[in-house]
């Protein structure tokens, strides 16, 4: 009898932790590393976030609380939902979780039966479909090539629907190409979606507020009110206001659903950090100024990198609105062969070949779904940032590409 269960068989550990720890070992063995495979804002926590920390560690806030999330917590989110994306929740319809992650985990544990379907536009978040397989749903990947600005075409979610399919996971502005839906575009998809009243919508709003160019965000509840009722609207403090650490995320939706997610939460870790609950309330409630200051700061960088990776040979660089990736095509490096004679195959062997000849750390597309490509995290200085761009390029420059051996 194997000692591991079967579910494990189905998940693959993640590719992004992978990158960075290939490219940490490098690093201590002496070679100059810059990297940019990290899914986090380089900027430290607001100082009122931390205070407000401290104050709940030094008021005795240091013991279980509700397992779902303080009142004060729901008050703060529930106050968010409404002034930002005019929605309305009561607290029995807000669920608190460890990170966004345990809530999205939450979900799909507390719906998923064998066979069911959940769509996922492709390329994807890595934990997306792991998740799914290990609550043992199907994932259906559609694949959101760079010629429509990796996002989901209405027809292609009309196509893909079942009688199966549970659930449509969209993720605007996304993880890993930045791409965010206009309201027209997220109006196409919603249209489809209140044509198929079996169908259920997880939306993963994480990267909400790093929008650019006077981007607005929209998320499918806020435009579409008759899906209210089957909708999941997940979020977290962990990117905005730069709190990866401290693992908050939150999501409001219909009271069943949201019961169903905290008995799974109640028998797997209870109440997430009663000090970063109130560090979160802070979050919520406190000045929001810093976020338009950092966001000014990812566009100066975003452009810088997009113009660079775009003057690089063989490859091409799409300018998403928000988040604080870019995912470039790599299309034009394969076949191409590198100085020491290996031959180019595939977006694996392009950030290998990167971070072997030039120490740089990036993610490569198939752990997203969607090749060839490879995520760029820009969530680094500016310096950095150009230091890095120029040993891209120099790398792509000293390969021989296929035309070239062709001719
Ligand atoms: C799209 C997306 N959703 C959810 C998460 C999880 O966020 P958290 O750190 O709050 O668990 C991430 C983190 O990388 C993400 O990129």
């Amino acid at each position: 009898m194997p000692f591991l269960a079967d579910r494990l068989s189905r998940v693959k550990p993640s590719a992004t932790i992978a990158i960075s720890a290939k490219a940490a070992a490098l690093k201590a063995a002496g070679k100059s590393v810059i990297a940019l495979s990290f899914g986090e804002p380089d900027f430290d926590t607001p100082d009122n976030i931390k205070e407000a920390a401290i104050r709940a560690i030094k008021a005795g806030d240091t013991k279980y609380t509700a397992v779902d999330g303080t009142p004060k917590l729901k008050e703060a989110i529930i106050a968010k939902f409404k002034r930002e994306n005019g929605l309305t929740y009561s607290a029995k319809q807000i669920t608190v979780g460890t990170g966004g992650k345990q809530v999205l985990f939450n979900a799909f544990m507390a719906t998923l039966s064998a066979g069911d379907e959940v769509i996922i536009p492709a390329p994807y978040w890595v934990s997306y479909p792991e998740m799914v397989l290990l609550a043992e749903g199907t994932p259906v990947c559609i694949p959101c090539p760079q010629e429509t600005g990796f996002k989901l075409r209405a027809a292609d979610l009309e196509q893909a629907i079942t009688p199966k399919t549970k659930w449509v996971l969209l993720n605007s502005p996304s993880n890993p190409t930045g791409a965010a839906y206009t309201h027209a575009e997220l109006k196409a998809i919603t249209d489809v979606l209140v044509r198929h009243p079996h169908v259920w919508v997880l939306t993963d709003d994480m990267y909400e507020h790093l929008v650019y160019d006077d981007f607005k965000f929209v998320t499918p509840a806020q435009i579409e009110p008759s899906l209210y009722d089957r909708t999941l609207t997940m979020n977290g403090v962990s990117k905005a206001y730069c709190m990866t650490g401290w693992r908050i995320g939150y999501a409001g939706g219909p009271e069943q659903l949201i019961k169903a997610m905290g008995d799974v939460q109640s028998q797997s870790t209870s109440n997430p950090s009663s000090i970063g609950q109130a560090a979160a309330v802070e979050a919520l409630n406190g000045p929001q100024d810093f976020i338009p200051r950092n966001n000014a700061e990812f566009k100066t960088r975003r452009d810088l990198v997009v113009k660079m990776l775009n003057q690089a040979q063989g490859l091409s660089c799409h300018t998403p609105e928000g988040a604080f990736y870019v995912y470039p095509s790599c299309a034009g490096l394969i076949g191409a062969t590198t100085p020491s004679g290996a031959v180019i195959k595939n977006d694996e062997d392009v950030i290998n070949y990167l971070l072997d000849s030039q120490g740089i750390a990036v993610v490569h597309g198939a752990a997203f779904g969607l090749s060839p490509h490879f995520r760029v995290s820009y969530a680094a200085s500016t310096e950095l940032l150009e230091q890095a761009c120029t040993r891209i390029q120099k790398a792509c420059a000293e390969l021989t590409l296929k035309e070239a051996i062709a001719a």
